[in-house]
């Protein structure tokens, strides 16, 4: 099948990749014309494991190409999926400006009947928009070409995201038409093997299904944040309780980790777009408000620990920091709790020596040389004389240290664990000063 992809961020570069995989003819655009150019080359711009691998054997097999030329990549193909991004606006609505803008171009362009598909989060009602503006577009060429517009949100998680696509666990499609769910079934079919993963529903169902997925899971977060805080008041081990409630499948054990607060492109970001939704709907939604303060509320709850330990003023101490990107397995730190503890930590007068397996680039790109950060060579230098260490991301590498080194780095033996990474009375044996999220 002939496939146009537009937009090469996550979403739009790992669903060409993947199609191209599968034997498709897959055109990627972006109007980034150094981020094409390196593309072709085979240089992904994001950490994402199996990600190389997929698109260099889409190139050499002249499967995957990149271009930013948007009239021949609506020429292309006879599905194109619009991937761009939906930045949040200042009121933390979804700027669907590069949506509509492509949606426009679709218009401009189109020579014969395509399916357009919508990968991109939008709010509720953007399916419609998309096909009112390639209307509009085709009503001013004077001309009419059969086009339908599909919602087809992505579910993919970073660090995990090829894999996501490749064995999804279910593929939503909002679209009205028959033929158009026969079309999205063949497009799908490689990777709907097994199961039928494919669920089909209407336009702004499926939507609203992106928006709840990740709003039901950023709420099971918060909750847990919530109750860990709890627990340390009532003096209860927010662990034990972990697993003690995910026992019961109703609940279940995913995603009721406690930590320093979820972050990354989609939980904030979702959250608050949907709670502005709701109020343009002139409908309360007080939970969307909650899971976003308890959030916001958690980002802190790090430096607060620190306080408490070391007293306000920072000014002199050095504090260790393990892990800079918001998840393990990727170098995003959007929204990330560790800058969130960076910037408090400078206010404070702090001087920060950060250490994060992938993460250290984007770091330096975000915050540039500056005299209290010093990006470390490893774990172990990262602790050279500090203070105290503090973990924000639970990588694989931080699970098992050599406590006894770091013993002898640090200039206190205080240790904050934003991931609940170790066993409190192990470390405390060891005669570390531990302290974790929700237990004592
Ligand atoms: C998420 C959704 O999982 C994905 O389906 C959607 O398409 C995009 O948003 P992602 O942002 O890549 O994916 O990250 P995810 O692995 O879901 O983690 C989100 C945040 O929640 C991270 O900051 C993580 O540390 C935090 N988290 C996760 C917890 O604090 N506790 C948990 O139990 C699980």
């Amino acid at each position: 099948m002939k496939i146009t992809v537009i937009g090469t961020g996550y979403v739009g570069l790992v669903t060409g990749a993947c199609l191209a995989q599968v034997g498709n003819q897959v055109l990627c655009i972006d109007v980034d014309a150094d981020k094409v150019a390196r593309l072709r080359d085979g240089i992904i711009p994001i950490h994402e494991p199996d990600l190389p691998a997929v698109v260099q054997e889409g190139i050499v097999g002249g499967r995957l190409t990149f271009s930013t030329d948007i009239a021949a990549g609506v020429e292309h193909g006879e599905f194109l999926f619009i991937a761009v991004g939906t930045p949040p606006d200042e009121d933390g609505s979804a700027d669907l400006r590069h949506v509509l803008a492509v949606a426009d171009a679709v218009g401009r362009h189109i020579q014969r009947p395509a399916i357009v598909i919508n990968k991109s989060t939008v709010p509720v009602g953007t399916a419609q928009k998309v096909r009112e503006r390639i209307a509009a577009a085709l009503r001013e060429r004077d001309t009419t070409i059969p086009f339908e517009v599909v919602s087809n949100p992505e579910f993919l998680k970073e660090g995990a995201a090829v894999d996501d696509f490749m064995k999804p666990d279910r593929i939503i499609v909002g679209t009205d038409s028959e033929a158009v769910r026969e079309r999205m079934r063949a497009l799908y079919a490689p990777f709907n093997r097994n199961h039928d993963r494919l669920i089909f529903m209407d336009p702004a169902s499926a939507e609203l299904t992106k928006y709840a997925a990740n709003v039901m899971l950023a709420t099971k977060i918060s909750l847990m944040n919530e109750l860990a805080g709890l627990a340390e008041h009532l003096g209860a081990d927010i662990e034990e309780v972990r697993r003690g409630i995910g026992a019961d499948p109703r609940i279940g054990y995913s995603f009721i980790y406690p930590g320093c607060g979820y972050g990354g492109s989609c939980f904030p970001k979702d959250v608050r777009a949907l709670e502005y939704s709701a109020r343009q709907h002139h409908y309360e939604a007080p939970l969307l408000a909650a899971v976003e303060s308890v959030n916001n509320r958690q980002k802190r709850v790090l430096e607060h620990k620190l306080v408490d330990a070391l007293g306000e003023d920072l000014k002199g101490l050095s504090i260790a920091l393990w892990g800079l990107a918001f998840k393990p397995n990727t170098d995003d730190m959007r929204e990330a709790p560790s800058r969130v503890l960076m910037e408090g930590l400078w206010r404070r007068g702090a001087h920060v020596q950060a250490y994060d397996p992938a993460a250290m680039d984007e770091t330096r790109r975000i915050y540039g040389e500056r005299a209290d950060l010093q990006l470390c060579a490893d774990p172990y230098a990262a602790c050279q004389g500090a203070d105290a260490l503090v973990i924000c991301t639970e990588w694989q590498v931080f699970r098992s240290p050599d406590f006894n080194r770091l013993k002898e780095l640090l200039r206190r033996p205080l240790i904050i664990d934003g991931r609940n990474l170790y066993d409190p009375a192990r470390l405390r044996k060891a005669g570390f000063a531990y302290h974790g999220i929700g237990r004592s």
